[in-house]
């Protein structure tokens, strides 16, 4: 609940993609073909997996989308309004196919992700505009890099001027991107490929990632998390700092461990809780995702989350 006794509101202006799953013992070699264990077909794209364990954490969810009008797109849509997520403007079109990700996980739960981001890349202003109110009434907007960085930033300014709190997590990590996005961020949420590229620092270490985190602050940013999966998750801003030790996990696969950090920290920290606890609370709830397979379908209810308050 939020300080008015309310569920936090949030809006995802993001991709919802198709995941199609491999599961093997290795990853393949160069020309080789790998006998897997098994296959699943399931909801993802980083956007989505957002949306979804933030409603179930409790937030008023809404999804800002474009999807493929294909097979998948309606089932897509289907799956998000059972978590009781507005779709109202998540739109389909028939110029290109709903996204979709190639994955592979080995038996050690580590992934590799070709995604084909597909109607997500037709999102266009007229669609942003078409949201605006969904994005000013929300208490937080939750960003990510599965759709054109213009378009992205111009919802992030609309949030700003609003007053609505906005989180970014660049990812997939691209080229190309201007100072401007920092500044018009409150969290940027990395992991450690992403705040490597995007500073170009080591970040091998606590003292580091520290000082790759204060160049991304000096860019304008007022918030930085760098996820670090198993090892924990540091947080800096202006007035603080610190480091959150990682969850012990038997992990059988841990794609979408990061959405689920960030959809998790966004729902708390639209509630108002400080920012230590949402670390430590969505550090909890991504530790539990990567024990079970998928991203969506991994995620916990809120029922199984007994060190949260009632
Ligand atoms: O972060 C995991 C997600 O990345 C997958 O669900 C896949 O769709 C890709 O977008």
């Amino acid at each position: 609940m939020t300080d008015s006794g309310n569920p936090p509101k949030i809006c995802v202006l993001g991709a919802c993609n198709v995941d199609l799953t491999c599961y093997a013992e290795r990853m393949p070699k160069w020309g080789e073909t790998l006998r897997g264990n098994s296959f699943d077909l399931t909801y993802g794209g980083k956007g989505a997996n957002q949306a979804v364990i933030a409603a179930k954490l409790g937030a008023r969810v809404s999804m800002v989308s474009k999807l493929g009008a294909d097979l998948f797109g309606q089932s897509i849509l289907d799956n998000l309004k059972g978590f009781g997520i507005d779709v109202t403007h998540s739109t389909t079109t028939d110029k290109g196919r709903t996204g979709a990700a190639q994955i592979m996980v080995d038996d050690k739960g580590r992934n590799a992700i070709v995604v084909v981001t597909g109607a997500s890349d037709l999102m266009s202003e007229a669609d942003v505009l078409a949201s605006k109110t969904q994005i000013e009434e929300a208490d937080l907007l939750l960003v990510q890099w599965e759709m054109p960085l213009a378009i992205s930033m111009q919802a992030m300014r609309i949030a700003q001027e609003a007053g609505t709190k906005v989180i970014f997590n660049p990812a997939p990590i691209g080229l190309d991107i201007s100072d401007e996005i920092f500044s018009l961020c409150d969290t940027v949420c990395v992991n450690e490929t992403e705040i490597m590229a995007l500073t170009r620092m080591p970040v091998d270490t606590v003292p580091q990632i520290e000082q790759a985190s204060l160049e991304l602050l000096g860019r304008g940013a007022k918030s930085v998390i760098v996820t670090l999966g198993k090892k924990g998750a540091f947080y800096a801003s202006r007035e603080d700092s610190f480091f959150v030790e990682g969850e012990a996990a038997n992990t059988v696969d841990s794609t979408g461990a990061g959405d689920c950090f960030i959809g998790s920290f966004a729902y708390f920290i639209a509630q108002g809780s400080t920012p230590k606890t949402c670390v430590s609370y969505a550090n909890k709830i991504a530790a539990l995702s990567v024990q079970k397979k998928g991203t969506q379908i991994s995620y916990p209810s809120r029922e199984e989350l007994p060190f949260l308050p009632q």
